[in-house]
């Protein structure tokens, strides 16, 4: 990125608005711009002239401006913003922006805002724990907003639990990281695959196995976030789809297969994240198949190794990475995996590790590239792993 980074603050109505002072301080002294946005509420805790002077502009304080102003108007400040950074966000607002609510300036900016939005949410323990605000929170997440999640700790209320708003440190460092990021990857067509395949047996039973998707999609969500234009092939998953990113759901690893070679040719970056059967049932029977109480033996055959074959025919500095998940001896699999799949990094997981695999929120690899020098990342968020993911295709993308 050319010049400062320009982070929009949105300040809502709790009482850790006043930490808000502070973060603008932390943020312009790290050398970004900061353009306040302030709720009706949160100047009931912090005012407008605290922020107006801690960041050298004035605040924004409403969608209704006396004269038309070029400057203020909520589509000019979206469009001057390189992150969208909520910080302290309380229950209400999040919740008007899970619902697309457009009701004051913050959230009319929310929606407007096609880059990276961080979410620093505080409140009163009970509130962050209901229901509510946790599904609110993860419509959020599932739009590829990053949230900061609050701390535990003693409470202005008198309440002890999680809640209370992260560190400022930390929210200044994403703040800055989103901002930084958000335009590195535009104009690059990212495909990605995620999520198990399903192969049928008969019209009521099939093969798959116990990949969620969640670190396919983090990755497609993370790329948009950067500005790339992403293609996510997705089999059967829970999650609903990234916000800013074109999904393809596919069911079979045939299809998978079909739908990534369509979208492969102008693609500068290919990850495979999918966990595609490796066998198929030999035919899918058109009717409910009967056993009872006999023994059956299936006959399955092998589907095609779509990475493989991606990798053979990739058009000229195309990146291909590959995923493994792996129970025994990952690295020496790993490794091996990679030259005969013949992409350029292969990141492996243990999925019996703990706090790895399919179904959890976090992930211990190892990255193998093409020297097969193999780079071990502590256990972090999936969400973390593919934005470390992405610099480091990113980094390979400039050595070429
Ligand atoms: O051989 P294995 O299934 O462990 O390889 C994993 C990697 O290969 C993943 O990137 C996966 O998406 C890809 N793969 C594929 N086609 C298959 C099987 C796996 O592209 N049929």
């Amino acid at each position: 990125m050319n010049g400062s980074p320009r982070i929009l603050l949105g300040v809502t109505g709790g009482i850790a608005a006043y930490k808000a002072a502070e973060l603008v301080r932390a943020l312009v002294k790290e050398g970004a711009e900061v353009q306040v946005i302030l709720t009706p509420r949160a100047e009931e805790f912090v005012t407008p002239l605290t922020l107006a002077t801690l960041s050298g502009r004035p605040v924004a304080r409403t969608e209704f401006t006396p004269e038309p102003s070029p400057t203020i108007g909520h589509i000019e400040l979206a469009r001057w913003g390189h992150a969208l950074v909520v910080a302290p966000a309380t229950a209400n607002e999040i919740a008007r922006f899970a619902h697309g609510q457009a009701d004051d300036l913050l959230t009319t900016v929310y929606l407007a805002f096609a880059g990276p939005v961080v979410v620093a949410p505080a409140m009163n323990p009970k509130m962050w724990d209901h229901p509510e605000t946790r599904e609110n929170v993860e419509r959020l997440r599932a739009r590829g907003v990053a949230i900061v999640d609050p701390e535990e700790g003693y409470m202005a209320c008198g309440d002890e639990g999680a809640g209370r708003l992260a560190a400022l440190q930390t929210i200044a460092a994403e703040a800055l990281w989103a901002a930084r990021r958000s335009t590195s990857l535009l104009g690059v067509k990212v495909l990605v695959s995620a999520g198990p395949t399903h192969e049928p047996l008969d019209p009521v039973r099939f093969l798959g196995n116990r990949s969620s998707g969640k670190m396919g999609f983090a990755i497609a969500a993370a790329a948009a976030a950067r500005g790339a234009e992403v293609v996510l092939v997705a089999g059967p998953s829970r999650l609903a789809p990234p916000f800013g990113v074109r999904t393809v759901p596919v069911t079979t690893a045939a299809a998978m297969q079909a739908a990534l070679e369509r979208e492969a040719a102008d693609a500068k970056v290919i990850v495979m994240a999918a966990a595609v059967a490796d066998h198929r049932p030999a035919d899918a029977a058109p009717r409910k198949l009967e056993h009872k109480g006999e023994s059956w033996a299936l006959e399955l055959v092998p589907t095609p190794d779509i990475l493989a074959g991606l990798a053979a025919r990739r058009p000229a500095g195309q990146l291909i990475v590959g995923f493994a998940a792996e129970t025994h001896d990952a690295l020496a699999r790993g490794r091996a995996k990679r030259e005969r799949k013949g992409c350029d990094l292969l990141v492996v997981n243990d999925v019996t590790a703990e706090g790895a695999g399919f179904e959890a929120d976090t992930n211990v690899v190892t990255l193998i590239g093409r020297d097969g020098a193999a780079d071990a990342w502590p256990r972090m968020s999936k969400r973390q792993v593919a934005e470390r993911l992405l610099d480091r295709i990113e980094a390979e993308r400039r050595s070429r």
